[in-house]
């Protein structure tokens, strides 16, 4: 019997997010500066052989499931070849790719016989003008094309992430809701985080949750919390009565949800970040030969996880959005 990924708090990891890739294609203005970024030389990228050495290891110590992330996961070439090399692993039952859509349609079927078993879709606004502005020049309807081709592959659930932002697209929670009514899908509402960001947009963007449900009473719909959702992170189910699909709220800044944490992540730089809004990592890359020494730095990054990210708590005490993170978000993968 192995000895399972448990913290000094009690909680016991079985979720590893991997970003494949700190580059995209988009720049969205939550996400990346207007310039670009300066993306990580191919050589301080972890090969597929090192991703499989550390999953093979991690799945020894109760790791189950998986979701790749990026940047954008889709720009690493023969990601398909890699993520059937990881469904082979013993003890890994779930992949799931966290991506931006635009290049997914036309590998959709591929990836799904690969065993990629479910997509979790960025669509921050279903208008073309709104969406090209949010992503600085993506374009909505290849993310359309990529949900359509996800349901016609089989990907169960498929989820829509709506990073919601006060002004900018806040005037779509509606529309959203309303495709929930229509259609078998699950979008989630995340709450804008300032991650990586100085003092740009956030404290102006920002917007609690708590206006998709006042929305859903200014329209008279009535809605429960469903658990029934399959996901391995922190989102908060609901169907609107007589809706096909369902939504979810994800709320790290005014709710945060670190006490149910069973999440590690690995950075495409061969780094395990125990939590998202903390700058501890330790370096798992070097040591991708050994697995007794992967180990011991799984274990060593649980001893330095928080017990809380205190986001929130922070924010209120300081008058700019500068937070303590270091990395970017698309150099973490969310
Ligand atoms: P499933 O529930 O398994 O479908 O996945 P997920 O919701 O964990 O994955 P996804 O990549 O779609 O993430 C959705 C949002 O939740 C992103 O904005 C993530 O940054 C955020 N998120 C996921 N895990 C954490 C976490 O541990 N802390 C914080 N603050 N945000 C998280
Ligand atoms: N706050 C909240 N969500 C974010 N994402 C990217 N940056 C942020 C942010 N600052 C979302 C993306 C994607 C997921 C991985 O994280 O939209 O859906
Ligand atoms: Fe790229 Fe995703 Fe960041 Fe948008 S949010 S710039 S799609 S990594």
């Amino acid at each position: 019997m192995f000895e399972k990924l448990t913290d000094r708090f009690g909680r016991t990891h079985d979720y590893l997010r991997i970003s494949v890739t700190d580059k995209c294609n988009l720049r969205c203005v939550y996400c990346m500066p207007e310039e670009g970024m300066e993306f990580e030389p191919d050589s301080r990228l972890m090969g597929d052989d090192e991703i499989v050495r550390i999953v093979e290891t991690a799945a020894g110590m109760g790791i189950r499931k998986l979701r790749i992330t990026g940047g954008e996961p889709l720009v690493r070439k023969d990601l398909d070849r890699l993520i059937a090399r990881l469904s082979a692993i013993e003890g890994i039952e779930d992949i799931a790719l966290t991506t931006n859509g635009i290049f997914l349609a036309p590998r959709a079927e591929r990836l799904r016989e690969a065993g990629l078993t479910r997509v979790n879709i960025s669509l921050d606004s279903m208008r073309e003008d709104r969406f090209r502005l949010i992503t600085r020049g993506g374009d909505v309807h290849k993310v359309l094309e990529a949900i359509e081709a996800s349901v016609r592959v089989g990907f169960s659930p498929i989820k829509l992430n709506v990073v919601l932002m006060k002004g900018l697209n806040d005037d779509e929670i509606a529309d959203f809701l309303k495709l929930t009514l229509e259609r078998g899908l699950t979008v989630r509402f995340i709450e804008y985080m300032p991650i990586g960001h100085e003092d740009d947009n956030w404290r102006e963007r920002y917007l609690p949750l708590s206006a998709v449900l006042e929305t859903c009473a200014s329209l008279g719909w009535t809605y429960e919390a469903v658990g029934s959702v399959y996901g391995n992170g922190p989102s908060e189910n609901y169907r609107i009565a007589g809706a096909l699909g369902t939504f979810g709220l994800i709320h790290p800044v005014s709710d945060h949800f670190c006490a149910s944490c069973n999440r590690l992540r690995l950075t495409a730089d061969g780094q395990i970040k125990p939590c998202l809004y903390w700058n501890y990592e330790s370096d798992v890359r070097s040591v991708s030969r050994d697995p007794e020494a992967i180990e011991r730095v799984f274990r060593a990054a649980l001893d330095l996880k928080p017990e809380n990210h205190e986001m929130a708590q922070a924010l209120a005490k300081t008058e700019r959005s500068h937070m303590p993170t270091v990395r970017r978000m698309s150099q973490i993968g969310g």
